[in-house]
């Protein structure tokens, strides 16, 4: 299969599925447990069903919109995914320069394989910055200097890691950090030939905008380095420490209920992602969309919303608008795309989201973003 053949979410999973070897593909598509969350975040959209208004005249749609006090094009954006390197050479700056191209917003992991000043240079319009609090504090502080420095638009703390989920697949298809071949997974390696020449010319896996700080261990893999570097003591007060510390658009990622939200916007947030982390922390969370509305009603206007799972459609980004987000990201999708044919596969997976979001948009009767309301959405019957 070729990129251009490629415009379901499923099509770019085959293929990126075919370009990596077992351990890069397994740590990407995995969840925690048996990965009912995981499953339960894209199929929880079913629930709900939408409710076209037409004569609306829909000669112009604009879906610009502002999130996190920056304008992006659509209502989309692509959410915080660790380590880039291991999925495609192109990385994080092929990921950025296709945001840069669309003209939303991309999150960068605190563990991405490029630096924060290099990824600000391919992306100069919105950029997020993905905090996980180490160990050291100091590290968090260089952090935020460095993204204040290279003109990053927001700041969001993820909450829900202070231990590393229980993904199994990892365990199996012998996911190591750095990249190694062991027995188990020398078989897939010798069936991804580009992407063994790549990592042996290229290397890059390092987590370079941590690694000068943090020299843990790392054979153990992504879990092993979680549970030894990451601050497993963080409380909310911690949360509005950084808060103060950044001073601008702040978010906490990983809200999953009505109470930690009101708790997230107390302790100086001004959006949260209703996130369970792709369902790759704990299990059976409800799915980010089933808990739009309560959080809605429990915070009024008081904070911007973000649904963080599932997303794969137009018409999913339709629904969770119309429950009361302001916004959705994703980020299997897009590396998807990057596994599939590096930044030209980004671009190709935001190319049809756009498009697709502007036909069900004049679909559904709207506009601009703004005309997307409870009245254009039920619960199936
Ligand atoms: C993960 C972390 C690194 O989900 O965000 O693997």
């Amino acid at each position: 299969m070729k990129l251009s053949r490629c415009f379901t979410t499923e099509d770019f999973r085959k293929l990126a599925r075919r370009k990596l070897p077992d351990p890069m593909y397994h740590y990407m598509q995995g969840g925690a447990d048996d990965e009912w969350s995981k499953t339960n975040n894209e199929t929880a959209f079913a629930k709900y069903e939408l409710l076209p208004q037409t004569l609306t005249g829909v000669e112009n749609i604009d879906m610009t919109t502002e999130l996190l006090g920056a304008k992006l094009s659509m209502p989309v954006y692509l959410a915080p995914t660790g380590m880039s390197r291991l999925f495609h050479h192109d990385h994080e700056l092929g990921v950025a320069a296709a945001a840069q191209k669309f003209e939303t917003m991309y999150g960068v992991s605190t563990v991405a394989t490029a630096s924060i000043e290099d990824i600000a240079k391919a992306c100069p319009g919105p950029k997020l910055f993905q905090v996980y609090a180490l160990k050291d504090r100091g590290l968090t502080r260089e952090l935020v200097a460095r993204c204040k420095a290279a003109g990053y638009t927001a700041l969001c703390l993820t909450v829900d890691t202070p231990v590393a989920g229980n993904r199994e697949r990892d365990l199996v298809s012998g996911m190591t950090l750095p990249p190694k071949f062991t027995p188990a997974s020398l078989l897939s390696f010798a069936l991804s030939p580009e992407w063994v020449y790549r990592a042996i010319t290229g290397g890059g896996f390092e987590m370079v905008n941590i690694s000068h700080w943090v020299k843990g261990d790392q054979k153990g893999g992504v879990a092993a380095y979680i549970n030894e570097q990451f601050d497993r003591s963080l409380t909310w007060k911690d949360a509005e420490w950084l808060a103060n510390e950044w001073g601008g658009a702040f978010a906490i990622k990983g809200v999953m209920t009505p109470h930690d939200a009101i708790k997230a916007r107390d302790h100086g947030a001004s959006a949260v992602m209703i996130s369970n982390h792709g369902g790759r922390q704990l299990d059976c969370v409800p799915a980010p969309i089933d808990m739009v509305a309560p959080i809605r009603d429990a915070v009024g206007d008081s904070l911007e919303l973000i649904v963080e799972g599932g997303v794969r459609r137009g018409t999913d980004a339709l629904k969770a608008l119309a429950l009361g987000a302001n916004a959705c990201s994703f980020g299997r999708p897009y590396l998807y795309g990057l596994a599939a044919g590096g930044q030209a596969g980004v671009e190709r997976v935001l190319g049809l989201l756009q498009a697709e979001l502007e036909r069900d948009m004049a679909l559904l009767g709207c506009k601009n973003i703004t005309d997307i309301s409870k009245r254009h959405i039920q619960k199936s019957r």
